[in-house]
């Protein structure tokens, strides 16, 4: 049996539907409907459990996260780590999130946020800058499934593109850098930067003075990984000094991002709330059914959480 254990009554029934037209045989339930019994729970599909839920399911033989990055899961200190642990993968969430970071960089290059301003007040601001996709280099912070899914979007457009990674990457026409003490040379190329890193304790608060500073002065900033990542006392600062010209942000700490927070309403921040990739459901149900049937075939699972890695 799958559990499904997700917001929404309806939504859990969805999942269940079209885990079952896909993988004819699974039977997969509501995590709260009647005959959903812990001990015969063999798989779970989730994106935030609540903390010790999973711990009290004795004979998992998988978790399957909604998304791409798993922190929702591991940050319950009760979760099963013997229990393996597989990220959201397949084609769709790079295409999306490229399509997403391909609006960003743009809206940022072509001033997106002050017109919807100026339109917002009726009001005919005309400015064309100097620069096209082709003076600037974009530089992204994360070059895993979803940064090497972005970079060739970026450079169909023009856009010289920089990845940085903690291993070295061969990505056709991405220069690349490797580790902590690259960091600092890949910072110097970016006109803009995206991050697209997971949430671990090493990336927790990278985005901040220190690396701002080391951006060129009127830099954009994207973020589309987790809202941790960026100190927002620090990109507020940048942006009113203009270190940095504009930012994009998708995703906040916490989420939904509370009325109260200045990033609503700065007028170089362009907000979006936690949209960068969502992949159909039917397209993750799809993946869930596919890695089931390799793994019952005796196959690996795919896309592994590592717990030395932390992602
Ligand atoms: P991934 O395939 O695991 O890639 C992560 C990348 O980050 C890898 O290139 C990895 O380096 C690099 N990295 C990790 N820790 C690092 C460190 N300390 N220093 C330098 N590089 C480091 O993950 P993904 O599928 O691309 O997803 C990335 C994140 O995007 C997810 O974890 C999630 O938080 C976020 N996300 C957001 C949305 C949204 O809608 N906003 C949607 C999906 C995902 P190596 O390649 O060397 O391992
Ligand atoms: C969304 O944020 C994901 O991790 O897929």
């Amino acid at each position: 049996m799958l559990l499904v254990k997700v917001e929404g009554a309806r939504t859990r029934q969805l999942w269940c539907d079209l885990l079952g037209e896909l993988r004819p045989g699974l039977v997969a339930r509501p995590f709260d409907a009647p005959d959903a019994r812990p001990e015969e729970a063999r798989y779970v599909l989730t994106w935030a459990p609540a903390p010790g839920w999973l711990a009290g399911l004795p004979n998992l033989r998988a978790i399957f996260s909604l998304g791409a990055g798993v922190d929702h899961i591991t940050t319950d200190p009760t979760w099963p780590r013997h229990v393996p642990l597989v990220r959201m993968g397949g084609e769709e969430p790079g295409q999306r999130m490229g399509e997403y970071v391909a609006w960003a960089c743009l809206t940022l290059l072509r001033h997106g946020r002050d017109f919807a301003r100026a339109q917002a007040e009726r009001r005919w601001e005309y400015k064309v800058g100097e620069d096209t996709a082709r003076d600037l280099t974009v530089g992204i912070m994360g070059m895993g499934a979803l940064g090497a899914a972005a970079a060739p979007m970026l450079r169909g457009l023009g856009y010289r593109v920089a990845g940085w990674s903690r291993t070295r990457k061969a990505v056709e026409g991405v220069e690349s850098f490797a580790g902590a003490g690259e960091l600092d040379a890949f910072l110097a190329r970016a006109d803009v930067l995206v991050c697209l890193l997971p949430a671990t304790p090493e990336t927790a608060g990278i985005v901040n003075r220190e690396l701002l500073a080391k951006l060129r002065p009127g830099a954009g900033f994207v973020n589309a990984a987790r809202g941790p990542h960026a100190v927002v006392p620090d990109l507020v600062a940048a942006l009113d000094s203009g270190q940095l010209s504009g930012a994009v942000l998708d995703v906040f700490d916490p989420e939904p991002l509370p009325a109260e927070s200045p990033l609503w309403s700065h007028p170089k921040v362009t907000v979006t709330p936690h949209v960068a990739s969502v992949a159909r459901r039917r397209e993750r149900a799809r993946y869930v059914a596919e890695a089931i049937a390799g793994f019952e075939a005796g196959g690996p699972l795919p896309n592994l959480y590592d717990p030395v890695r932390g992602y």
